[in-house]
């Protein structure tokens, strides 16, 4: 399939692999890539740029496609070492970043200079076209169903996917909620030029998280997430599990004046014992309302592979049909 985005980043199926905090290593990234998507490495993962640097040049080996690396700008009391990291990026080569969290101007020329692809993951028009302003090549539309941080307005991909397409210049993809050839097909019918996945990728074979999570993840219902840390403005959508409550019961006691101080044992540090461990309780780990949706745990060129073939299926049969008839 050719789209603007399979164009932009040199890859054969519009299928972007999401930034995710201790999922996104190499294997990961390597996998989507080699299945013709767009894999992405979690930079801050890594911790520091020296580290990301290994992990780059470990995904080397395990590919020759294009893959790109995430970076997230979140507000911390000590920030990660953003500069060496974008050093790093640049100087091996990476040819698409995918910057998440606030807005990425300060680092937009240096990635301009080095020929850099930009995509931005955006959780409203405004963001998008902020973004669109700033000199991004492309957003990622992050729905109110996605997993991680949806930001504080609410609005599903049906509504938010046509309203950024009537606004922007540069090409999107579809995030959250996207599982499978229908939502190809319905993201490229609501605007967008691909999709970007996050949840359903976890539930991969070469995923290199804990059996235990793909297990809760096809086990999973669309009623089995929450949304926590709104009353901080900064919501997660999780998956439920017994640290969920315990954030959910402290945020229901203290109301607005709850401090992330009161929800850190759950929230802090809790993904490698999650990830790496297995330990579902441990805390808060993001996961979309599409785990509804997984039902098994296929390699990721098998997912790749079948989302394609349902997509021009739908394509191709059901609507060509419908339409001619
Ligand atoms: C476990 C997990 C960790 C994530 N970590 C990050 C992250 O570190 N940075 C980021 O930009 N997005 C992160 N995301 C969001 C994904 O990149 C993607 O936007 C989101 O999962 C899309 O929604 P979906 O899960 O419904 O596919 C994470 C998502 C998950 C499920």
């Amino acid at each position: 399939m050719k789209t603007k985005i399979t164009e932009m980043f040199g890859i054969e199926h519009p299928i972007i692999q999401g930034g995710m905090h201790y999922v996104g290593f190499a294997e990961m990234a390597a996998a989507v890539s080699n299945a013709g998507g767009l894999g992405i490495i979690t930079g801050l993962t890594q911790r520091t740029p020296e580290n990301l640097r290994k992990e780059i040049r470990r995904c080397k080996e395990m590919t020759s496609k294009p893959f790109g690396v995430n970076l997230t700008f979140l507000p911390a009391i000590t920030p990660p070492d953003y500069p060496g990291f974008v050093r790093t990026i640049i100087q091996e080569g990476i040819k698409i970043v995918e910057t998440a969290g606030n807005n990425p101007s300060q680092v937009m020329p240096f990635f301009k200079e080095a020929g850099v692809k930009v995509i931005h993951k955006c959780t409203s028009v405004r963001h998008s076209k902020k973004a669109e302003a700033i000199g991004c090549d492309a957003v990622s539309v992050d729905g109110f169903e996605c997993g991680g941080h949806p930001g504080e307005d609410d609005v599903p991909n049906f509504i938010l996917l046509p309203r950024a397409a009537e606004e922007l210049k540069i090409p999107f993809v579809a995030s959250g909620g996207m599982a499978d050839g229908r939502s190809l097909v319905a993201a490229l019918s609501l605007g967008a030029e691909g999709m970007n996945m996050g949840t359903r990728f976890m539930a991969t074979k070469e995923a290199p998280i804990h059996q235990n999570v793909k297990d809760a993840l096809v086990k999973a219902t669309e009623l089995d997430t929450r949304l926590i840390m709104r009353p901080l403005r900064n919501t997660e959508r999780v998956l439920n599990n017994a640290g969920v409550d315990k954030i959910l019961a402290m945020e229901k006691e203290k109301g607005t004046n709850v401090k992330f101080e009161d929800i850190i044992a759950q929230v802090g540090g809790v993904y490698p014992k999650i990830m790496q461990q297995g330990d579902m309780d441990a805390g808060a780990w993001s996961c979309g309302m599409v785990a509804g949706l997984i039902h098994d745990v296929p390699t990721v060129k098998e997912l790749i592979d079948r989302i394609m073939t349902e997509a021009e299926d739908i394509i191709g049969k059901r609507l060509k049909g419908m339409a001619a008839a």
